[in-house]
């Protein structure tokens, strides 16, 4: 894909299954406009046995760096070279970076899902959290938490064992936060409520236009919380809309995408991301789907 011997002309991508209507080729193409770089980014849609056998090449690959999303930040690992101390920990990689001749995963979601806290102006650290979800992205959210100081997490999902596996997971690395898994229903998931100062909704449900909320209003609790869906499209899921109702403070996906491609780009080109750039054309591209 690279003109012989044009050393500038550099090639990205996302490599993911399905890709629908991904929008992070729209907003790192603006990125690599506005600095006039000879690059390009691509949405790479393969099933799980492609992807595989082009991870397998990837050394003779002409691509200088990537993302992965679902389902293949895991996947991904066994292809690396070196993984950031953060990856490794959460054992989740959406942003490769090719290092002379070596692949290095990095973890930019933890990036994006901070910037989302900040511009909501929440301070995780003493706080009470309440993860939905104990996928990839939950452990993504469940580590962010826990650094930023959290005192407490509840991780609830649909399947306890798999809560279970996050909880052992990071308890030991985060001994000052404690980590606690419950079912998505029942009692104690609606006392664990009752207690939160901040849920985030790290599951896939949201993201059809028939779902309906996880949480039902009577059970959001009586103080003013933060809920954080991490889902961008819609931009106000089921979820939102009640937390909205209730008076809460909300944040959806939307800065989190922007902002792991943003730290993305800045790591491949060494520049500082257009922030405001990318953002307009995200906006656009989320807008015209
Ligand atoms: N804004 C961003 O930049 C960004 C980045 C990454 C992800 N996300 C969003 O985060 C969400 C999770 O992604 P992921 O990669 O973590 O997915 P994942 O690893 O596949 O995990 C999916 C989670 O959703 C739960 N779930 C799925 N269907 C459910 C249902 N009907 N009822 C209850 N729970 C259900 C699963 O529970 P089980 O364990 O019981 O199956 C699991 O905990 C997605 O909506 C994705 O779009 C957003």
């Amino acid at each position: 894909m690279r003109a012989a011997g044009d050393p500038e002309l550099k090639v990205y991508g996302i490599f993911g299954w399905p890709l629908g209507h991904t929008v992070s080729p729209v907003f790192q193409n603006r990125a690599f406009d506005y600095y006039h770089l000879k690059s390009i980014y691509f949405a790479f849609e393969r099933p799980p046995s492609r992807f595989r056998f082009l991870m397998r090449h990837l050394k003779s690959f002409m691509l200088d760096g990537f993302n992965v999303t679902v389902p293949y930040k895991e996947t991904v690992i066994a292809y690396l070279d070196r993984l950031s101390p953060e990856a490794r920990i959460i054992g989740s990689v959406n942003t490769v970076k090719k290092e002379g001749n070596r692949w290095a995963g990095y973890n930019t979601d933890l990036h994006g899902f901070l910037a989302g806290l900040r511009e909501a102006k929440f301070r995780a650290s003493g706080k009470s959290g309440m993860v939905l979800g104990a996928g990839g992205s939950a452990r993504t959210v469940v580590y962010a938490l826990a650094k930023s100081g959290a005192r407490d997490i509840v991780i609830a999902n649909r399947t306890l064992s798999r809560a279970r596996r996050l909880v052992n997971r990071f308890q030991r690395q985060f001994p000052k936060t404690a980590l606690r898994a419950t079912f998505l229903r029942g009692k104690e998931f609606e006392r664990a409520i009752s207690e939160v100062d901040i849920l985030v909704n790290a599951t896939k449900v949201g993201l059809k236009p028939s779902d309906g909320s996880l949480l039902q209003k009577k059970l959001f609790p009586k103080k003013k919380i933060l809920v954080y869906d991490l889902i961008y499209r819609p931009r106000r899921t089921k979820l939102l809309q009640l937390a909205k109702q209730c008076g809460y403070k909300i944040q959806n996906g939307e800065t989190m995408l922007l902002h792991q491609g943003a730290k993305a780009f800045e790591m491949w080109t060494g520049k500082r991301a257009p922030l405001r750039e990318m953002k307009e054309a995200l906006h656009v591209a989320l807008k015209s789907q």
